[in-house]
């Protein structure tokens, strides 16, 4: 007897630290998305050694197009001579981005940090000769942006990662002593996480930008236990969706999505059509396209991470600062609009994205051509107090027309049509001012029974 209230007492502690255990970290987790889910803006920065020649980053190499030794020469001409981060973050700043991410290693292992876990980094391989990582993190902080970092967890360079290209013995490169005993998976478990515990100590990132994760499962990236150690270390970080099923939020890559993603989610995206610098290639967005992607995004409750290809030296090329510029003019325009509010209407409603501020008394019409006749609104069942163009002082006049209120039909809203002058070059943005918070109807008809 006395044994089996000794064993229901352990048991029952056993469950007790469990369930607190469980809560502890939920608690750890909590609001660790909330600056995330406001930010609207990241900017993406591709900084790495395929800048040098102009190809793709990491794929030239994976696709055969150059050969290893080729690939790693570029090295050569990796100056950072120009670098400037304050410069970067001054500008990020500016224009309205809360974050960045920039690749402290891609697919091709190079490290932009001086890791103690290969000598394939920028300190001791190219002319930049310093840690490159370090001044990105201190430049973004004093001006209050997010910090995150991108890592790929696949890395065709290491000696115990197996490639589909021929590459040369890269041993010497990584310095394993000790470690003859384990098998190669093993091997490169402790090296990445070795990398990862490192970016952590030293840098307390905001957010983690996996990458590469395609290449094994879940459990060879050990990734649930992969996730601990990060939120072990740094309890606020946040992880995007890279890692297996254990990301914090999606990641979807240069197509908007259709269909609002559900949860957090940001949309990464490049301004030509190649994420590093690749000067050959022209094939550039125009500022009207990232600009009506920006508001396509937000009002769907996402993020934009917008890709800059940095030159070897360190600046920005012409064409995506110009980019970035425009984007800033417009996103200062229309302050309020992009950061007071959160993802608008259902379809159905409107004809073009909408926002809705965080109070949900004002709803946003984004406008991308020039209006015929009228512009509608459907399924409001609030009465509107005021329809204004943002940036321009001009109230509309509108009237609604239709509907059955006593019947919660509420018919459409015909507003009149802008005055050119009104017009914003890019995407034009109405007010709507509600009385009391969003009612919407949501219904597909029905009789009027009571006139
Ligand atoms: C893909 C590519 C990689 C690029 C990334 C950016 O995963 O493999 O090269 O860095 O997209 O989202």
């Amino acid at each position: 007897m006395k044994y089996l209230s000794l064993i229901i007492g352990f048991v029952f502690t056993l469950c007790i630290s469990h369930q607190a255990k469980g809560q502890e970290k939920e608690s750890i987790n909590d609001n660790r998305l909330e600056w995330f889910e406001n930010a609207k803006l990241g900017i993406f920065i591709h900084w790495g050694y395929y800048g040098v020649n102009g190809i793709s980053e990491s794929w030239s190499m994976y696709h055969k197009k150059i050969s290893y030794e080729d690939y790693m020469k570029q090295g050569k001409g990796f100056t950072a001579k120009n670098y400037d981060p304050v410069k970067w973050a001054r500008l990020f700043k500016k224009i309205g981005a809360r974050y960045a991410v920039m690749t402290t290693k891609h697919h091709d292992g190079v490290s932009l940090w001086d890791t103690r876990f290969s000598t394939l980094n920028v300190t001791e391989k190219t002319p930049a000769k310093k840690n490159l990582v370090a001044p990105y993190v201190d430049a973004l902080r004093e001006e209050g942006l997010k910090v995150g970092l991108y890592y790929s967890l696949c890395d065709w360079s290491h000696p115990d990662y197996d490639v589909v290209f021929p590459r040369p013995d890269t041993r010497k490169d990584y310095p394993q002593r000790g470690q003859e005993n384990l098998t190669k998976w093993e091997r490169f478990v402790r090296f990445y996480k070795g990398q990862l515990k490192e970016l952590s100590d030293q840098y307390q990132p905001d957010l983690y930008w996996f990458d590469g994760d395609w290449e094994k499962s879940s459990e060879e990236w050990r990734a649930e236990s992969l996730k601990d150690s990060l939120l072990s270390w740094n309890p606020k970080t946040i992880v995007n969706s890279r890692l297996k099923t254990h990301g914090d939020y999606s990641t979807p890559e240069q197509g908007v999505p259709v269909v609002r993603p559900e949860g957090p989610w940001e949309f990464c995206m490049t301004m030509n059509d190649n994420w590093g610098y690749f000067p050959t290639d022209t094939n550039y967005k125009p500022s009207s396209q990232i600009i009506r992607t920006f508001v396509e995004v937000i009002a769907s409750g996402g993020n934009l991470l917008l890709d800059i290809g940095m030159k070897p030296d360190g600046t920005i090329p012409k064409e995506q600062e110009e980019r970035l510029e425009t984007l800033g003019t417009w996103i200062n325009k229309h302050n309020k609009v992009v950061f007071d509010t959160e993802a608008g209407l259902p379809y159905g409603h409107f004809y073009g994205p909408t926002l809705l501020s965080k109070d949900k008394t004002k709803l946003y019409l984004c406008i991308f051509d020039t209006p015929k006749n009228y512009i509608s609104l459907k399924g409001i069942q609030n009465k509107i107090k005021s329809i204004k163009v943002v940036g321009k002082n001009q109230d509309l006049s509108f009237v609604r027309n239709g509907g059955a209120s006593w019947n919660n039909i509420p018919g459409i809203v015909r507003i009149e049509t802008l005055e050119k002058e009104n017009l914003d070059a890019y995407v034009t943005v109405l007010e709507v001012t509600l009385e009391g918070e969003l009612k919407l109807y949501r219904g597909h008809g029905n009789a009027v029974e009571l006139n």
